[in-house]
């Protein structure tokens, strides 16, 4: 199947816009991705919901897109873009999705690498896994590439890391200096909120190199190995964006999550 990319801005600087349509094909992105049925958070509870799939293998991450269908026509549709390497992220994509949908809003939960246009939202959601001190670079170019068009709609960012194991101030400040190189690199796009959350640590996702980096990194820093997502925060997080993203008036950029 092929699928038209639209309103990335390729080519270009920072606020230099234009209309380019690029084609690619989704098998790409299903052999790149590992895209499967279902969700982080199990069979998705949602009436309505449905789920994109592609091939599933037995003990591999879990990148989900779904949909929930609400009748209201007049209601926003939101989409969720998310990045993520071992599927912990699309969990919360997928858990702020929900939340969303249960205020009666048109949730869509997309990756990054998938989505292809974001003008037929009202408002979107970007999140992302951290990777040594930043956002995916994935999502940043999602960022980067829909620029323009991000910056007529109301956006929210998120991300999900490990510093914020331990909830406290240091933690939460150095968790909301990994969204400064996208800030930096995109400055036309100003999130009315930042949601900061806690990730997973899973030894058994990471190749031999990376599980010995880790093991050091995160035994020195007291992080034991688990999940550490608050459904309870991601979801009261998502439940107070729905009149941010709902209102073009509302002016807050802010770091609630
Ligand atoms: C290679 C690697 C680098 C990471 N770097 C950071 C980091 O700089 N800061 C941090 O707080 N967490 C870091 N983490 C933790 C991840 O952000 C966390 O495990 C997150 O839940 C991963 O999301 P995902 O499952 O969606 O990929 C790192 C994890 C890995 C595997």
């Amino acid at each position: 199947m092929r699928v038209v990319k639209e309103d990335r801005n390729i080519t270009g600087g920072e606020g230099q816009g234009g209309h380019i349509m690029e084609e690619i094909t989704r098998r790409m992105f299903m052999k790149k991705g590992a895209v499967m049925v279902g969700g982080v958070l199990g069979a998705p509870a949602l009436v309505g919901l449905g789920t994109r799939s592609g091939v599933a293998r037995a003990g591999a991450p879990v990148f989900p897109e779904s949909w929930c269908r609400v009748p209201d026509a007049a209601k926003p549709r939101v989409l969720i873009a998310y990045g993520s390497m071992h599927g912990s992220t699309a969990g919360v994509a997928e858990a702020v999705s929900r939340a969303l949908c249960d205020e009666g809003m048109k949730a869509e939960v997309q990756r990054v690498e998938t989505v292809n246009r974001v003008s037929d939202y009202d408002a979107v959601i970007v999140g992302s896994a951290v990777r040594s001190g930043q956002w995916l670079p994935d999502a940043v170019d999602f960022v980067q590439s829909f620029r323009d068009v991000l910056a007529e709609r109301p956006v929210a960012y998120f991300l999900t890391c490990l510093s914020l194991y331990q909830d406290t101030p240091e933690t939460r400040r150095r968790a909301a200096g990994y969204m400064t190189p996208v800030l930096e690199a995109v400055p036309k796009v100003v999130p009315r909120d930042l949601g900061l959350f806690a990730g997973v640590l899973d030894y058994t996702r990471y190749n031999v190199v990376m599980r010995m980096v880790m093991k050091r990194k995160m035994e020195k820093l007291g992080v034991p190995e688990g999940d550490h997502r608050d459904w309870n925060r991601i979801q009261a997080w998502a439940e107070r964006l729905v009149p941010v993203i709902s209102d073009e008036r509302v002016p807050l950029p802010a770091v609630s999550g």
